[in-house]
């Protein structure tokens, strides 16, 4: 890794299959930014250990995300492509966040919010010990925090709904700077993409699209066939006024449509409603689009296999470490524990 160009650091968790959401929002840009910047990609797999997951499943999960990254054009060559666990400095560095951030800025954080109400909600009655709700699921903005912070990172592209995370992440930097001294960390800033930030279920527009929420109706893998692709968009609930509009607050069906196939045609939502005046051609249209798109995507990920992601993440994370022991040893020194005789 080269420490001349700014880097680039992002992450994406292993759970579930990859959606739209998460390519748009995300992935695609991933792809592009490897030539610009210094890139550093990892598969959060300790992330998804926040919500219960089966032995195994994480592992099968890990992989087949490694393949999905290879798959929408990461260049294990040009990019750092590597597993959470497998650098174990994110794991320390990750109590250190923790002590460093405020129960009260991790209390607002709207992630947790919506999690914990999922697994039935927080309750401080004497009957309920929230077991279900892991501390872990708590604390997840700290190690995302430490994600960030061990490599130095200037920009982190992700989708709006990890806004907060990353503004979490630069307060908290900010912070330390202010206590440890300034050059402890790098403070980064999101890259929040123009279009395609906030992909919504297609059959309840006004949630977003979602690995662990939602219908299966509502949300486009990225492997689906076309003809299931074709058959979601085209169920997609708009509504009944029948007038294709720009309007996410009234209209957030057709808006997702036209949100989706200008993420995908590189045009402009508002200016692609003027081109329709009926839902069946546009939802047409999205389709096509968002097949073409995703096609060499899929063809990709079937010509590879788990041995071709193995090596690949091996040598991802031999050069993540590099990065990460030194950051590691400058914050540990800042903050002052004692270095071990050598
Ligand atoms: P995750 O795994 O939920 O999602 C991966 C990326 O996909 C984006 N995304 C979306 N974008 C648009 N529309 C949607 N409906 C949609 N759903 C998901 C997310 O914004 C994200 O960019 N906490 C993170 C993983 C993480 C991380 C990090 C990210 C851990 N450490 C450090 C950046 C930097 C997460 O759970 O993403």
């Amino acid at each position: 890794m080269s420490a001349q160009r700014p880097r680039v650091f992002s992450g994406i968790q292993p759970s579930g299959s990859t959606h739209l959401g998460n390519y748009l929002g995300a992935l695609r840009n991933w792809a592009v930014l490897q030539h610009e910047m210094d890139s550093v990609y990892c598969i959060v797999d300790l992330h998804a250990l926040t919500l219960p997951k089966e032995p195994g499943e994480v592992r099968t999960g890990t992989i087949n995300m490694a393949r999905m990254l290879l798959a929408i054009g990461l260049d294990p060559e040009v990019s750092t492509i590597f597993v959470q666990s497998h650098v174990h400095q994110h794991a320390e560095l990750g109590w250190l966040m923790q002590c460093l951030t405020g129960f009260g800025e991790l209390r607002r954080m709207t992630q947790f919010k919506d999690k914990s109400d999922r697994l039935g909600g927080l309750s401080d009655g004497p009957s309920n010990n929230n077991a279900s709700i892991s501390a872990g699921l708590f604390t997840y903005p700290a190690l995302q925090a430490a994600d960030i912070l061990l490599y130095d990172t200037d920009v982190v592209p992700v989708g709006d709904d990890q806004r907060q995370h990353v503004e979490l992440t630069r307060d908290v930097a900010l912070r330390m700077n202010s206590r440890f001294g300034e050059g402890t960390v790098v403070v980064p800033e999101h890259r929040i993409p123009p279009a395609g930030a906030r992909v919504m279920n297609l059959q309840k527009p006004e949630d977003k699209m979602s690995k662990s929420v939602g219908s299966e109706a509502g949300t486009i893998e990225v492997l689906d066939e076309p003809k299931q692709i074709e058959k979601k968009i085209k169920r997609a609930v708009t509504d009944n006024d029948g007038e294709v509009r720009f309007d996410v607050q009234n209209k957030p069906g057709v808006s997702n449509l036209l949100s989706i196939l200008g993420a995908a045609t590189d045009a402009d939502p508002a200016t692609l409603a003027d081109q329709y005046t009926q839902y069946g051609p546009l939802k047409a249209d999205t389709a096509a689009a968002v097949i073409a798109m995703l096609q060499p995507v899929q063809d990709r990920y079937n010509a590879l296999s788990e041995s071709d992601v193995i090596d690949a993440l091996a040598v991802g994370a031999a050069k993540a470490e590099e990065v990460a022991e030194v950051v590691m040893q400058r914050i540990i020194a800042a903050v002052g524990l004692l270095s071990p005789a050598q």
